[in-house]
C-alpha cells in the first residue's frame, strides 16, 4: 500500500457512530428481506472456509506463492513469473475469462547501499533507499548532518542546509500525515541545496526496522539521493544535534532506474448469469517491495480476492452480475497498474456496480469499510449482519474513498469497500524486511476471504443494482 490517506484512522474515528447510522436506515422492506434471504448462502460460504473444504486454503496458497517467488518488484521478470503463476492458479480453481491486461510499469533496483557515522562516534548506519532515488557518485557523499522534524524547521534553516545531509526525524502521527516526509523530503531539502536526505522510517513501532517506499522528485528540482534510516538512528542524530555535537555521515548509494517495462494486471471472473456486462470487482495488488516478501502488503489482499471467487465457484454459486478479481500490478510505484486499467476501462465504468480492494491488512476481520452513499451504506450494514458467525458485522463509512488502487474511483465515482480488520500493527511491518508469512494467520485469512466472498457475492446477485449515488455517507456524530 502506498497512498493510504486516512484509511487506517477512519475506522477509529467512525466506529462509535455506527449505531446511529444504523437506526436511520430506511430501506424498503422487500430489499431487507431479499438481503436476509442470503443467510443460508452466507453461512455456507463461511462454514466452507472456517470448518469445511476451504479451511486454510487462502493461507496455504499464499504461503506457496510467497515462498516460491519472494519479493515481487515492479519491472522485474520475477514479478511477471509470479503473475503467470497467479493466472494459472485462477484457471486451476475454475475462474473464467482468466487473462492478463498489459501495463507499462517503473523498474527501479537497489544495487548497493552503505552508510557510516564518522562523527561524533564511528558506527555503522543501516540505510534503505527509497523507490526512484538516484544514487551517489561512485565515491559516495561525506557531509555534515542537519536534523529537522518538520518542513517548517527546514525552511527556517534555509541557507545553512547547503551541502549538508538532511535527516528528517518526523514524528509518527498517522501514515497519511507522516508519509509526506518520505514522499517529498528529498525535493524539499534539495531546494535548499542539501546533498542527500535520510528519512526516519515511517512506522509507529520499531525494532531497528527500515521501512522503504516510493518517493517523488518534483520537476525542476535537482534530484538528490534519499534513503530511510531506523527510528532509533534518527533519534540518535536528534540527541547529538540537541547537545550541539557535530555529526558527519558517509553514504554510498547505488540505484538504477531502468526504462519502464511491460507488466500485467491479472484478471479472473465468475461471469454473471443475468447481467454478464455488469461487474462487481474485488482486488488487491500482486507487486511488493524488494525487502520482505510482500505477504501482508499485499499478498493477503490479492489472495483473498481471487480465492473468494474460487470458493464461490467451488460452491456452485454464480451471481446475476459478473464477479471480477483483479490483482493489480505496480501499486507500490504509484498505482501504476490501476492507472492503465482505468484508462482502458474508463468508458465501461457505468457498468461497474461496486468495487472492492483489500490493501490494509488481512488481520482479524471486523467487517467492511465503505464509501457508498446513504442508501448504499444501509445496504452494506444489512449485508454484514450475515457475517455474525465470524463477528465481522461492522460497517464503517469513509468520506474519503477506500482502497489504495481504487481510491480515485471510490472517492467520487463508484461505490466501494475495503476490508475492515484489526490492523493496528499493519505499519509495524509495512515495506520492511519483516513483511513475511509470519505476520499472517490462517484463520484470519479464512475469515477475511469469507467477508470478501459473502459481500461481493450478494452485491453481485441482488435484483437491483447497488445504488450508484455517491453522496456523503450519513454519519451522525454522537456527542
Ligand atoms: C552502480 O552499480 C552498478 C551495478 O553494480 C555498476 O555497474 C555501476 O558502476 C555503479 N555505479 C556507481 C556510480 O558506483
Ligand atoms: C532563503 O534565503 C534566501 C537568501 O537569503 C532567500 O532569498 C529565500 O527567500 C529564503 N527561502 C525561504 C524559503 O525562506
Ligand atoms: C481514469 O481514466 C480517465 C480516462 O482516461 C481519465 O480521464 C482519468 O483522469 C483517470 N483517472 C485517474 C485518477 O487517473
Ligand atoms: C453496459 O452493459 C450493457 C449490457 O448490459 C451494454 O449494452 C452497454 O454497452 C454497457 N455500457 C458500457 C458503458 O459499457
Ligand atoms: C465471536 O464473538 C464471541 C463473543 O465475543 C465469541 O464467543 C466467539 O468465539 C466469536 N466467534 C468467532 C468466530 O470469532
Ligand atoms: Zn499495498
Amino acid at each position: 500500500m502506498k497512498k493510504l490517506v486516512l484509511l487506517i484512522v477512519a475506522p477509529l474515528i467512525f466506529c462509535w457512530t455506527i449505531v446511529s447510522v444504523n437506526s436511520e436506515c430506511n430501506l424498503p422492506t422487500n430489499l431487507i428481506k431479499e438481503i436476509q434471504s442470503y443467510e443460508e448462502i452466507a453461512t455456507n460460504i463461511i462454514n466452507s472456509l472456517t470448518t469445511g473444504k476451504y479451511k486454510g486454503g487462502t493461507y496455504n496458497e499464499l504461503a506457496k506463492f510467497v515462498d516460491t517467488f519472494g519479493a515481487r518488484v515492479s519491472g522485474t521478470e520475477n514479478l511477471e513469473n509470479a503473475i503467470d503463476y497467479a493466472l494459472a492458479l485462477m484457471k486451476q480453481y475454475g475462474l473464467e475469462n482468466v487473462h492478463g491486461e498489459e501495463a507499462l510499469v517503473p523498474h527501479w533496483v537497489r544495487n548497493e547501499e552503505r552508510g557510516e557515522i564518522l562523527e561524533p562516534r564511528k558506527a555503522n548506519l543501516p540505510v534503505l533507499g527509497l523507490g526512484s532515488s538516484v544514487g551517489t557518485l561512485a565515491n559516495g557523499i561525506e557531509a555534515e548532518v542537519v536534523v529537522v522534524k518538520t518542513f517548517d524547521q527546514l525552511k527556517g534553516l534555509n541557507t545553512t542546509i547547503k551541502g549538508k545531509i538532511v535527516v528528517f526525524n518526523e514524528d509518527w502521527i498517522t501514515y497519511g500525515t507522516s508519509v509526506a516526509y518520505r514522499s517529498h523530503g528529498a525535493s524539499e531539502a534539495a531546494r535548499f541545496g542539501a546533498e542527500a536526505v535520510l528519512i526516519r522510517s515511517v512506522t509507529p513501532f520499531s525494532m531497528s526496522t527500515l521501512h522503504t517506499g516510493w518517493q517523488d522528485y518534483e520537476e525542476g528540482v535537482v534530484k538528490i539521493p534519499t534513503a530511510c534510516i531506523s527510528k532509533e538512528d534518527a533519534q540518535l542524530f536528534q540527541r547529538y544535534q540537541d547537545r550541539g555535537q557535530k555529526i558527519v555521515v558517509r553514504l554510498h548509494l547505488n540505484y538504477t532506474r531502468f526504462e519502464d517495462s511491460k507488466s500485467r494486471n491479472s484478471v479472473g471472473e465468475i461471469q454473471g448469469s443475468t447481467y454478464p456486462d455488469k461487474v462487481v470487482l474485488v482486488s488487491g495488488h500482486i507487486d511488493s517491495w524488494d525487502v520482505g516478501v510482500g505477504a501482508m502488503d499485499d499478498g493477503g489482499g490479492a489472495f483473498i480476492s481471487w480465492y473468494a471467487l474460487a470458493v464461490l465457484h467451488g460452491l456452485g454459486l454464480r451471481p446475476r452480475r459478473t464477479l471480477r478479481a483483479v490483482l493489480w500490478t505496480a501499486e507500490e510505484p504509484g498505482l501504476v497498474g490501476w492507472a492503465a486499467y482505468n484508462a482502458s476501462h474508463y468508458n465501461e465504468l457505468d457498468n461497474f456496480t461496486f468495487v472492492m480492494e483489500s490493501d490494509e491488512g488481512t488481520f482479524s476481520p471486523l467487517g467492511i469499510n465503505y464509501a457508498a452513499g446513504v442508501e448504499g451504506g444501509c445496504i452494506i450494514q444489512e449485508i454484514v449482519k450475515l457475517l455474525a458467525p465470524i463477528n465481522a458485522t461492522q460497517a464503517v463509512p469513509s468520506t474519503n474513498g477506500v482502497g489504495s488502487d481504487i481510491s480515485a474511483w471510490t472517492s467520487s465515482l463508484l461505490p466501494g469497500a475495503s476490508l475492515l480488520n484489526e490492523n493496528q500493527r499493519y505499519f509495524w511491518f509495512h515495506h520492511s524486511a519483516a513483511d513475511t508469512m509470519d505476520v499472517l494467520d490462517p484463520d484470519n485469512l479464512d475469515k477475511s476471504t469469507a467477508v470478501w466472498a459473502v459481500v461481493s457475492y450478494i452485491i453481485a446477485d441482488l435484483t437491483d443494482d447497488f445504488p450508484r449515488n455517491r453522496d456523503q455517507p450519513r454519519v451522525k456524530v454522537v456527542n
